[in-house]
């Protein structure tokens, strides 16, 4: 098997100045990737910014011996998605790799949330990943090539509490990729996401000291690399991604029912055959916290 390698190419990475975006920056620059890490550099609820943090880890890729450029521009707009686009043409003439990365937290549970905590949310995760995605999108239209990877997340995908916010967000950048694959698909853009868990300042104090010592963010980064690679498959498709454990989350249909009575009674009393899955090999996670304990699991088996 040869080295995946990234020479000559231009990478994006929002949210890179630490956790999962740093770990995700180094390995594409190991891999000889030309990098932008952007980062506004503020707290885990979005409070405040910063240039340092985005610098910290251009200096670190620098002193690795590879190539990068720091951007502090905020995803939360259009006009930051342009200026983070254009930073990445400025400094290095292209752009074949976006990692929609970064992040912020507003938890409450939905009765108590008010209006700027779901404002503030999805203007980061789902706005932003739009914002940044489309520029991006439109350069890689035109030049025929281009990976972009999204973060999702299980609190969207099978439900968290108090995460109504960054929930509904996460689940919307899983539609996100399905549509941008499919638009993607003749023009050699290929779009996936990841729905990761991994030991980070977002996730401190939840994880546990058992799984998050398992859970480095740096075990999330060879998937993000294999899906911005000109050798990626795969299109449209979500991963979750834990400390070396992969498996692929996806929408499904059952084969479903037809009633000759169409009515809400009968719909009652096949309900069980509605939602009847035939294919055994896979597990429907009731929540965030029914799938963390799964994925413990599998990884306590192989310690
Ligand atoms: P983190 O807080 O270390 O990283 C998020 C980064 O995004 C920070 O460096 C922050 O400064 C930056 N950021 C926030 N708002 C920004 C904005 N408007 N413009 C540019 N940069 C901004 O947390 P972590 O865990 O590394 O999160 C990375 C991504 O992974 C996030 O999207 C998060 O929601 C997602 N995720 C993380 C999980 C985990 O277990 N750590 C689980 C599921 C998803």
């Amino acid at each position: 098997m040869s080295d995946l390698r990234f020479d000559g190419r231009v990478a994006i990475i929002t949210g890179a100045g630490g956790g999962l975006g740093r770990c995700h920056a180094l390995e594409l620059a190991r891999r000889g990737a030309q990098v932008l890490v952007n980062d506004l550099g503020g707290a885990v609820d979005g409070s405040g910014s910063s240039a340092s943090a985005a610098q910290r880890v251009v200096d670190e890729i620098t002193a690795l011996g590879g190539i990068a450029a720091p951007n502090h521009d905020s995803v939360a707009t259009p006009q930051g998605g342009q200026a983070i686009v254009q930073a990445a043409i400025d400094a290095f003439g292209r752009v074949d790799v976006l990692v929609n990365n970064a992040g912020i937290l507003r938890d409450k549970a939905f009765h108590k949330m008010d209006h700027t905590m779901i404002d503030a949310v999805i203007d980061v995760h789902l706005k932003g990943a739009m914002y940044v995605s489309q520029p991006a999108f439109t350069l890689m239209r035109e030049q025929g090539y281009g990976r972009i990877i999204s973060t999702s997340s299980a609190s969207g995908l099978f439900g968290n509490f108090g995460q109504a916010n960054y929930g509904a967000a996460k689940a919307g950048l899983a539609g996100l990729t399905r549509v941008l694959g499919i638009e993607g698909a003749a023009h050699g853009i290929k779009v996936n996401a990841i729905a990761p868990i991994a030991a980070t300042r977002m996730t401190q104090d939840i994880l546990g000291d058992q799984l998050a010592a398992k859970v480095s963010p740096e075990s999330v980064s060879p998937l993000v690399a294999y899906l911005a690679h000109e050798e990626c498959a795969v299109t449209g498709h979500v991963y979750s991604v834990a400390g070396g454990r992969i498996a692929r989350i996806f929408v499904a249909e059952t084969s479903g029912i037809v009633l000759a009575d169409n009515t809400a009674e009968a719909i009652q009393s096949h309900l069980a055959q509605m939602d009847k899955m035939d294919v055994e090999d896979y597990y429907e996670p009731s929540s965030l916290e029914d799938q963390t304990t799964i994925i413990a699991k599998a990884l306590a088996a192989v310690s």
